[in-house]
């Protein structure tokens, strides 16, 4: 039986190899003054792993917080959805959250105006499943393929200069005008959390919610903070960038270690395909909302945090998230957004972490049994000892329905086409319909105020094309945003 891996406990100090140094801080040297010895393991060793300590941070999401804590299913929704996890009143599934900023470098500050990323690892008897979630009820991009540029415009830097450049940045969106309503709500104070805890959580994206029969409903997930919606203003987020770079990560550690663990209330609003057929903008379209008036939220459950990682690097650092994981019920929809992700999360994890990634703790299902995926580094699973290494008389399993009903809504055929997502007039009406709403609330004034501070420095031509792209939404705004501009 292999030794437990707890030797971190026992305080005595070895070399890697279990070799017990009797002083960490000596070296081996020919003589107090001569050259150190390659003979020395201890130093060889220490300098070795010292020097591998990094892994690549996240290609987007690289700063961030974690938490475990645990789902409780708190209404019956066994009409809608057949995935085990969700099905009884009461059961509780444990989970691991990651908050995150998108556009920062791991050591930027958590108070950057940016959306907010709210990712949760279910752990459930039927395997794993992640809901990678922002704290934005859409996004700025519809083509998933555009998502490199987005990154490269609004987190990356000047190829030469190796600068942030706030042209590039408002070039992007004035180019892709159906960005202009997620712009809205970053440039909101909803753009800058007071912190984790204080800001709701959107699935932003469709998917598909199969019951036991095999119907389907198109949903959207809502997790709504029960601590209460609280912002910071432009200047109070500025001033935490160099007071308290970690203030975020900071609140959540200290809130759950006195107890105070924070909770969210599950919402899910839901649409049929003859429904989605009827409605005024395509269910695939992640830049849109879909009024609660017709498509109410219905409450399914409360989420719980109330553990803090015992070790950064670890659980949070090397926690892995993907749309793709999904468990039986729960379906990716046609979103092209959604679409693109499915691909690009595995696989960036494989860069990341390695083949082997989901053998690591805090990513490890409660059960998994995939012996034709062996091997590869650092497999530390046992490897499925002598099992088979190829499917010969498995059973195929009809594990439960898939979703039958309105197969002609979702029943492709088409010739292969280069297709781009572009703006229509549409893209304006929920935006110009959110201007009113901030009306009743200062937003109008913070809105103005956070771009106009935001584009000060950029070039003349990029003001006036940010004045354009608002423009679309009502004049009013960019009248607002030059007189803000002059003062
Ligand atoms: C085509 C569009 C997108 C692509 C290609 C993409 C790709 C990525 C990649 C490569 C990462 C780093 C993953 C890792 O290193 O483990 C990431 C992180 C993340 N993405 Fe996306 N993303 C896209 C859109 C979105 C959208 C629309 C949302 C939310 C609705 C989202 C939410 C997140 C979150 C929350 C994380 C951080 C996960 C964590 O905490 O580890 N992304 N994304």
């Amino acid at each position: 039986m292999a030794p437990s891996d707890k030797t971190y406990s026992v305080p005595l100090y070895t070399t890697s190899n279990g070799c017990p140094v009797s002083n960490p801080n000596a070296m081996i040297k020919m003589g107090k003054v001569g050259p150190a010895l390659i003979q020395d393991h201890h130093l060889i060793d220490l300098l070795a792993h010292f020097d591998r300590e990094r892994i690549p941070e996240r290609v987007a999401h690289a700063k961030g917080s974690g938490a475990h804590g645990y789902l409780e299913v708190t209404e019956d929704v066994s009409d809608i959805v057949s995935a085990d996890f969700l099905n009884g009143i009461g059961k509780k599934t444990a989970l691991f959250t990651r908050f995150s900023t998108i556009g920062g470098e791991k050591g930027s500050a958590d108070s950057a105006r940016d959306p907010r990323g709210f990712a949760i690892k279910f752990y459930t008897q039927e395997g794993i499943i992640d809901w990678v979630n922002i704290n934005s009820p859409v996004f700025f991009i519809r083509n998933g393929v555009q998502f490199p540029f987005l990154v490269h415009t609004q987190k990356a830097r000047d190829p030469q200069t190796n600068l942030k450049d706030v042209n590039m940045y408002w070039d992007f969106l004035c180019n892709n005008p159906e960005s202009v309503h997620n712009t809205m709500i970053i440039f909101s104070d909803r753009g800058t959390p007071f912190s984790y805890r204080h800001m709701h959580g959107f699935s932003t994206h469709t998917f598909k919610w199969v019951n036991k029969e095999g119907q389907f409903h198109y949903v959207q997930i809502h997790l709504l903070t029960d601590q209460g919606i609280k912002n910071l203003t432009n200047a109070e987020a500025h001033a935490l960038q160099s007071d308290d770079p970690d203030h975020a990560g900071r609140d959540l550690h200290e809130a759950i270690e006195r107890g105070d663990f924070p909770s969210w209330t599950l919402y899910v609003q839901t649409m049929t395909p003859e429904q989605a057929e009827e409605a005024p903008f395509s269910v695939f379209d992640v830049t849109k909302t879909w009024p609660h008036k017709d498509f109410p939220l219905r409450k399914f459950a409360k989420l719980v945090l109330d553990r803090n990682p015992e070790n950064y690097h670890a659980e949070v650092e090397q926690s892995v998230f993907n749309p793709a994981n999904t468990v039986p019920g729960i379906e990716p929809s046609a979103d092209p957004v959604l679409q693109a992700r499915l691909f690009s999360y595995g696989d960036t994890q494989r860069y990341r972490l390695g083949t082997n990634f989901t053998q690591i703790p805090v990513n490890r299902p409660l059960q998994a049994h995939c012996p034709f995926q062996r091997d590869g580094a650092v497999c530390v699973n046992g490897n499925y000892g002598s099992v088979s290494n190829y499917p010969s008389s498995f059973e195929p399993l009809k594990y439960r329905v898939d979703a039958t009903n309105n197969e002609a809504h979702e029943k492709w055929a088409s010739e292969a086409i280069s297709f781009q997502w572009g703006a229509t007039d549409l893209d304006f009406e929920q935006p110009r319909v959110l201007w009113e709403v901030y009306g009743k609330t200062r937003q109008q004034e913070a809105l103005i105020h956070n771009v106009a501070q935001d584009i000060q420095g950029a070039k003349p031509e990029i003001q006036k094309r940010v004045m354009e792209y608002f423009s679309k939404v009502t004049p009013e705004i960019s009248d607002r945003l030059s007189e803000a501009l002059q003062k």
